[in-house]
């Protein structure tokens, strides 16, 4: 505890000395969010984490999460200096989804308006005529449908699924998924559920249909927490990345949070409801990179400046 206590005092000290300001997801540990949201900065979804980074006067932006949130982070933001705690924290969407391999979907479909998720790469957001999140995702492509777009969607074929299954559009879809949510399972959440009748259900649309057929609420992750602060409830079981628990536990004192069952144990589940690329986010590698400058993004300026557009109109759209 001294320890930590000690690299947050480093941290703050360092934020203010660097003009720097630190943005997390709900996925991090604890402490990053926790310190994030004390010195003046931002834990959120990936939506609003983009739209904070963009709009904040800091000269430094020190975003704790994943590379794709770094990447999006300095494409909006090209003067500002973008350091991650880990460069090596990846997502299993973005590297499913290689720019080659992905242009030439796109080669094949070109009378299709091209969608992509947040979580990919830069070069695969500048292939994009849309980005969205999940927070944002089913809107867009509604009102995409309602104009009579067709829809090329990448790269998660479960929230892909989702939002067909909602809006009725169409939809050729890329076959990615996010390692974390796609080890949820039905049949073992059905017990679950059964053990606690008066449970709500809430789940992330990257989890598998099965498992969104059972929920109460479905949404990105500020949308979990918006439902479990308004659902008349005092238990829950929630289907996302355990790194959410934390703040539904401390915005929501008085109700109860359980996680959905995944594959089972570690021996057979590959992320057991945490996402590995998340979790190499820690208070020494942040202190360390605010420290010595390291880790810093670098987007391609040509693409970084057609990477943009797409996410510029998701931003108006959200707006
Ligand atoms: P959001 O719901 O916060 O957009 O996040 C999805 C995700 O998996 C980020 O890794
Ligand atoms: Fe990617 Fe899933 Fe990890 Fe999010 S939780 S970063 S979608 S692998």
């Amino acid at each position: 505890p001294q320890r930590r206590a000690e690299l947050k005092d480093k941290i703050r000290r360092l934020l203010k000395e660097r003009n720097a300001v630190m943005v997390s997801h709900y996925y991090v540990h604890p402490d990053l969010q926790d310190l994030a949201e004390e010195t003046g900065g931002l834990v959120s979804d990936s939506l609003e984490m983009a739209r904070f980074g963009r709009d904040h006067a800091a000269t430094t932006l020190v975003v704790s999460g994943v590379r794709f949130m770094g990447e999006t982070a300095k494409i909006l933001s090209p003067d500002k200096t973008i350091l991650m705690p880990e460069l090596e924290a990846h997502c299993s969407l973005d590297l499913g989804c290689p720019i080659d391999a992905f242009s030439a979907f796109c080669d094949a479909h070109p009378d299709r308006t091209v969608v992509v998720y947040a979580n990919t790469s830069a070069a695969v957001k500048a292939r994009a005529d849309w980005l969205v999140t999940s927070s944002c995702a089913l809107e867009i492509v509604a009102a995409l449908h309602a104009k009579g777009h067709k829809i090329l969607w990448a790269p998660d074929k479960h929230l892909g699924d989702y939002i067909q299954r909602q809006t009725g559009a169409d939809m050729v879809m890329w076959q990615g998924s996010c390692i974390v949510h796609d080890e949820f399972k039905a049949t073992e959440l059905q017990a679950l559920m059964h053990e606690h009748p008066d449970a709500k259900v809430l789940v992330h649309p990257e989890s598998p249909a099965d498992v969104i057929a059972l929920a109460d609420a479905v949404g990105s992750t500020s949308a979990i927490l918006k439902a479990a602060r308004e659902m008349d409830a005092r238990e829950f079981i929630v289907a996302t990345d355990n790194g959410m628990m934390h703040k539904l536990r401390t915005l929501n004192p008085g109700k109860t949070f359980i996680e959905a069952p995944t594959a089972g144990n570690s021996a057979t589940c590959k992320s057991c409801a945490h996402c590995p690329w998340m979790a190499m986010n820690g208070l020494e590698a942040v202190a360390q990179v605010l420290e010595k400058g390291l880790n810093t993004i670098h987007v391609d300026p040509a693409t970084a400046a057609r990477a943009r557009l797409p996410i510029d109109r998701m931003l108006a759209f959200t707006a």
